[in-house]
């Protein structure tokens, strides 16, 4: 089984292509290089800032024949900063016409967090802070709001699905109340340093698909010179030996593992060997329970993506 079937009938790949970082300057060639590898769902965000590139790159494959638009999932996030009801549908305008495209097969709300209005002519993407580089300029738009604009928006046929990232249990039982269209999909950091079993038991149980982000642990925030008090995951002693054991490399242990709780993932590489070998994960045999329960054992809730630590008026996990 190389997808997951969500309740609106989209079939979602396992494993897909994380466009966070990805560079701007190779971004294109990227997604099409991992098109032509096999990816066929790309993870974006208005936050990424290459979400035309990556259109780009979409383009050249469908127009070369390689794909048709219909075998790619492409899912993309907006940001903190157009949660207004009367912002969201056009922001979602705009990021379908940077990708190229008519509609998205999954939109998230990318952090439960309303920030202040930027207009995209003047700055974008508009990251946390205001143009002064330091204040965090929060805005008081309901999730329940925003979430019934993105209902529009499916009724209208800019996405097939929606649903939410970041979010806490709490929070997501309160959306269950009112959503007219229940979330599709949580997308929420989860890696043996991070395992969650209780939100991931939640949405077991409301028959929510979860995306595991950051399946690599801190490797991913190095790039940001974040996480570098935590040691690499993929070097941990007991990673190294379960992927000798089970002819794997570290980065498929890690991912395999997720998959084999039926989470989806979104490994992230500039590298084209790199990209193959993480798509490649569903492959071989499964993880055994004891590696399983070794690899959980490294739990230590380490929360690497945590908006509290820009201000406290964040703490969306607290
Ligand atoms: N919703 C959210 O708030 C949120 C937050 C974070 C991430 N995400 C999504 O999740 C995706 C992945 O998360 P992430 O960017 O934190 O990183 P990640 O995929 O966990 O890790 C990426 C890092 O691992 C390296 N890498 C990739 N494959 C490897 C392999 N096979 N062997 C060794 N090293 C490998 C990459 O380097 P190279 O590039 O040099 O290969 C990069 O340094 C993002 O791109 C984004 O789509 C979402």
């Amino acid at each position: 089984m190389s997808s997951l079937t969500l309740p609106s009938g989209s079939k979602m790949p396992i494993v897909g292509f994380g466009l966070w970082k990805v560079n701007k300057d190779t971004c294109a060639e990227t997604v099409y290089n991992a098109i032509k590898a096999g990816y066929r769902l790309f993870d974006g965000a208005a936050d990424y800032g290459n979400e035309q590139e990556a259109g780009q790159g979409v383009k050249r494959a469908i127009d070369e024949g390689l794909v048709k638009r219909e075998d790619l999932f492409i899912t993309s996030k907006i940001w903190n900063s157009f949660h207004g009801k009367d912002v969201v549908r056009k922001t979602t305008e705009l990021q379908l016409k940077w990708w190229g495209l008519d509609y998205f097969d999954l939109f998230l709300i990318h952090f439960p967090v309303s920030l202040k209005y930027v207009d995209p002519a003047e700055r974008f993407p508009p990251g946390w802070h205001a143009a002064d580089g330091k204040t965090v300029e929060l805005a008081d738009d309901p999730l329940q709001e925003t979430w019934v604009e993105l209902e529009k928006v499916v009724d209208d046929g800019l996405a097939k699905n929606i649903g939410i990232s970041n979010c806490s249990g709490s929070l997501l039982l309160d959306l269950y109340k009112y959503a007219r269209i229940k979330p599709a999909n949580l997308q929420v950091e989860i890696h043996p340093y991070m395992t969650q079993e209780p939100l991931l038991n939640l949405a077991k149980a409301l028959n929510l698909t979860v995306t595991a982000y950051s399946s690599f642990g801190p490797l991913g925030w190095y790039e940001l010179d974040m996480g570098k008090g935590a040691q690499n995951l993929l070097q941990h002693d007991i990673v190294t030996k379960i992927a000798t054991s089970s002819n794997k490399t570290p980065a498929q242990v890690l991912l395999r593992w997720a998959t084999q709780q039926g989470m989806l993932v979104v490994p992230k590489s500039n590298s084209k060997e790199r990209l193959i070998e993480n798509l490649k994960v569903l492959e071989g045999s499964d993880l055994t329970s004891e590696d399983m329960k070794a690899l959980s054992g490294l739990n230590i809730n380490l929360r690497l993506n945590n908006p509290a630590e820009i201000d406290p008026r964040m703490s969306i996990f607290a």
